[in-house]
């Protein structure tokens, strides 16, 4: 089964053409990192503008790279939220568009259903159950996935996603945006231990995360006289051992209530070399298979799309007439309406 996947949630205007869920025939993503960076964040009305001018075109090039015409193609699938909803219109209005005119049928994917399946592409079919740790820009979440669609969330962020702690942090560092990444190399360079920042306990019988404290934190030391003084690198070292040192506890705590499968780490921040290396470390200590996507599918793409329509297929059926793009569609696949 071959599908093309179109994913424009956010700020990336991305195509993928790929086979049985797992083999990527072309993965193409556009950023426009170049036309937000000066505002030092996605301009939500300059987003959905670059995906209009962008996506004919990255459909075409997808297809161009796979060597493959359109009517080869076996379904369409298209993120249908959650996102900035002028994003998501865009990619919604052109499967539906284009499953209508082909007369193929039409997958509406969730975005984080996306990440979930990203571990997969190239790879071996997920075995079930896994947990699943999705860190993105947007959320922080503590999955069970039992099914491709049965899946229940264990824990979810009360406040900042890790992502967003990330890019919140690097901006107080003067790190130019996206500051994720920037944060990430900056870090490599510098002392985890140089200074103690808190790391978040959940409550009592939850797997709930929480960043904002410790992004208040290092914003109150960056004030203070001895943060002036502080080298940024061990700043932003041990800003991330927090981090790194929170998700992992969530992940343990996880294993040590039920069994699973693997775990698998997806979302943008699922690149992160400090908490790829943390993950690897604790579950070769623990017997446990991790399953990390490679860099280009950790952040937004579209082959995670085309992934994730396949393994859910039938309750992923949508009518091109009447899908809408939701900016909050709600995480169960149950709650949605279908075709
Ligand atoms: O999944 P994604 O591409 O978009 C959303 O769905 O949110 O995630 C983007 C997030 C941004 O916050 C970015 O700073 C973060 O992922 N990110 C990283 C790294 N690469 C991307 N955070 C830490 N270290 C990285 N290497
Ligand atoms: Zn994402």
């Amino acid at each position: 089964m071959l599908l093309l996947g179109i994913e424009t949630s956010c700020d990336d205007t991305a195509t993928a053409l790929v086979r049985d869920g797992r083999h990527v025939l072309a993965s193409v993503s556009t950023d426009q990192d170049a036309f937000h960076a000066k505002y030092g964040g996605i301009v939500p009305e300059i987003a959905s503008r670059q995906h209009v001018a962008l996506l004919s075109a990255a459909v075409e090039d997808a297809l161009a790279r796979a060597k493959l015409a359109l009517e080869e193609v076996d379904g369409i699938a298209v993120t249908c939220g959650p996102g900035l909803i002028g994003s998501l219109v865009v990619g919604v209005a052109s499967a539906k568009a284009l499953a209508f005119a082909l007369e193929k049928p039409l997958y509406g994917v969730n975005h984080l259903h996306g990440h979930i399946f990203a571990a997969f592409l190239d790879r071996a079919e997920p075995q079930y159950p896994f947990l699943a740790l999705l860190v993105s820009g947007g959320h922080s979440q503590v999955v069970r996935v039992e099914s491709p669609t049965r899946m229940e969330i264990l824990g979810r962020t009360k406040d900042d996603a890790a992502g967003e702690a990330y890019d919140k942090t690097a901006r107080l560092l003067g790190l130019p945006y996206p500051g994720g990444p920037e944060l990430d190399l900056l870090a490599q360079r510098g002392d985890p231990r140089a200074h103690a920042f808190p790391r978040h306990r959940p409550d009592r019988g939850t797997l709930d995360l929480s960043f904002s404290g410790l992004k208040t934190s290092v914003r109150y030391f960056l004030e203070s006289e001895d943060g002036k003084r502080a080298k940024k690198e061990d700043v932003a070292a041990s800003f991330q051992a927090a981090v790194v040192d929170v998700l992992i506890a969530r992940v343990a705590a996880a294993f040590a209530q039920r069994d699973y499968a693997a775990v698998v780490l997806s979302g943008g921040v699922a690149a992160n070399s400090a908490l790829q290396a943390a993950l690897r470390e604790w579950s070769a200590r623990n017997g446990v298979e991790a399953l990390i996507p490679p860099p280009q599918y950790c952040t937004d793409n579209a082959a995670m799309i085309a992934a994730a329509a396949y393994y859910q297929r039938d309750a992923a059926i949508v009518d091109p007439l009447t899908l809408s793009a939701d900016p909050n569609l709600s995480f169960s696949l149950s709650s949605r309406g279908r075709a």
